[in-house]
Parts: structure tokens; sequence; C-alpha cells
């Protein structure tokens, strides 16, 4: 039986439970939180809604344990707080970790065979702490913050220019940060090269709205932050590991010899699979964009060294 659990029901956690039911790929998908009733609860709705949009994944909700989680093949982390208005997804770091820190040992105890996708926030150092904790091979422990922040690049540029976003190819390296290195050179805008159809200040606007993006969504909603295309992507992830897709994407790997980067979470496109990250993908990158991503690996790095310290 295949079976991916979601910590957290908050709305990234839940639509994420929800996506993947709906995309029907696992016998079972289990939500968990801390709050009596919310995830059973959660899960009792959305299994009503299995007749009318055709999955047979069962969903299951728990607050006392861990125990139906067990065994799990994938576990997707959203637990922690999520951003405020004007804050910076560091400043979630003492409080996220010990959050992270304590559901990533009960997860490593339950599902001692899981890949885990990490998608709280700070997201590169929250990855490199379940790593930490677990003790699980880097290979199986990731974090969700490329495909997401890819996505919201290809929106704009697709907006920008006119054509759907799903005609955008596009891609996002580096941190889920103030490093993210949204990368121009293999921007495609329906099958053109980004460099001949946009002005050097059109990709600059563009590149810093992707960076943004997360900002600009808590700046909207005033309490809490993105989780429609959060979710879309750990989904996408969770697909790509449980079916043993091979698809590759961009994540928050271990990279280890890679871009000439070694020993750190950073988002680096990579190929999925039952392993969890298969294999680390090198593109060719210009040169500005090369030192851009070592820059982002040289900001989380020191962060990622101490994180365990906080738990
Ligand atoms: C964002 C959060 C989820 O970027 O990190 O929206």
């Amino acid at each position: 039986m295949s079976k991916v659990t979601v910590v957290g029901a908050g709305k990234y956690g839940s639509t994420t439970a929800q996506r993947v039911a709906e995309m029907d790929v696992v016998d079972e998908v289990v939500l968990t939180d801390i709050v009596e009733g919310l995830p059973e609860g959660l899960a009792l709705d959305m299994n009503q809604a299995s007749s009318i949009e055709g999955f047979r994944t069962n969903v299951v909700g728990q607050s006392d344990g861990y125990d139906k989680t067990a065994g799990s093949d994938v576990v997707v982390i959203t637990a922690g707080l999520p951003r405020k208005p004007g804050m910076s997804r560091m400043d979630l770091l003492e409080v996220n970790a010990k959050i992270v820190g304590e559901v990533s040992r009960n997860i490593a105890a339950a599902s001692p065979d899981a890949v885990i996708i990490v998608v709280s926030n700070p997201l590169d150092e929250m990855t490199a702490l379940c790593q930490q904790v677990t003790g699980f091979p880097h290979a199986r422990v990731m974090g969700q913050a490329g495909m997401l922040d890819t996505a919201r690049f290809k929106t704009f540029l697709g907006w920008e220019f006119g054509v759907p976003a799903t005609d955008v190819e596009a891609m996002t390296l580096g941190s889920h940060g103030d490093t993210m290195v949204p990368v121009p050179s293999l921007v495609k805008v329906g099958g053109k090269a980004l460099s001949e159809v946009a002005s050097a200040e059109q990709i600059e606007r563009l590149v810093q709205r992707t960076r943004d993006g997360g900002a600009e969504v808590v700046a909207l909603l005033k309490t809490g932050s993105a989780y429609y295309a959060p979710s879309s992507a750990a989904a996408a992830m969770v697909k790509a590991v449980v079916t043993d897709s091979g698809a590759q994407m961009p994540v928050c790997a271990w990279v280890d010899g890679e871009y000439g980067i070694s020993g750190v979470y950073l988002g680096v496109p990579a190929t999925l699979g039952r392993g969890g990250v298969t294999r680390i993908v090198e593109l060719d990158l210009t040169d500005a964009e090369l030192a851009h991503l070592r820059e982002a690996a040289e900001a989380v790095r020191a962060k990622q060294a101490d994180v365990a310290g906080l738990v």
C-alpha cells in the first residue's frame, strides 16, 4: 500500500493533502496536526468529495500522535508558523526550528524509509535541520521551493508577454529567500529566448517580483501566506516520487560537488524518484548566474551549519 503523510493541517498542508488525493496516485493520504479534530474533520470532508472528483485515495486525519502515519512512503512537512506582513522567512527560524525538529524526530521513528519533502520556512534551513535530526540519507530529504518560485516566474513572464504560463520555460535556483536565483538565460517565452523579447529593465523587474513573490501574497492576505501555488508545487514533487517518474524539477537538494558547490542544501534542478533525489542536474549557466548560485550557497551555508543547535 502506498501512503503519503502531510504534517500540518493549515492551508498549505490541507491543500497539499487535497491535491495529492485528487491525483489518485496513492492508496492513502494521512493528514496530521496538533489541533484536536482539525485533520480528522478535513479528512472526512475530503473523502466526501471522492465520488465527484473521481479518486480512490482514502484520506485519514490524526491529531493524537503519529501511529497512523507509520510506514509512509513520502512525508510532507508543512508544520510551523507562516509569515505575517513585513516578516522575512528568516524571522521564523527559531520558532519553526523547534517545531520542525520535533516533527522530524517523530516522522523518522514512524516512517524510517520515507522520502521527506520539507516546505516549512525558512525553507533551506528547515530542510537541512530535518536531515540532521532524522539522520536520513541526504537523497531522502529535500525541500520544496524551486517549483513554486519557478511557477511564479512563469506566471509573471506569461503576463508580461501575453502568453499562457504553460507556454513559458523558466527556472529558479538558489535559496527560497533573498538569494533566490531566477535564471533569465534559461527562459523561453512562446519558444523565444527571453533576450529576444525583453529589455534588461523588464527582466530585472520580473526577477525581482519573483524574489518577492511570497511576500506579495502575504501582504495582500494579511494573515497567513500563499498556499495554492505552494501546494501545487509540493504535490507535483510527491507525485514524481511515488510514481518513480524521474521527472526533473527545481528542488532544495543536497549539493555535493555539482556547480562547484559542496555540502549545502540549495535550490538546484534534480530528478526525482522512489529514492528521493536521484540526480542533481547541471545546467549551462552564464558566469553571472553561476556566481549568483555560489553566493546563494554561501549565504545559506552558515545558517544551515548551526541550525541543529536551535532544536
Ligand atoms: C511562499 C512561502 C510559502 O513563498 O514560502 O509563499
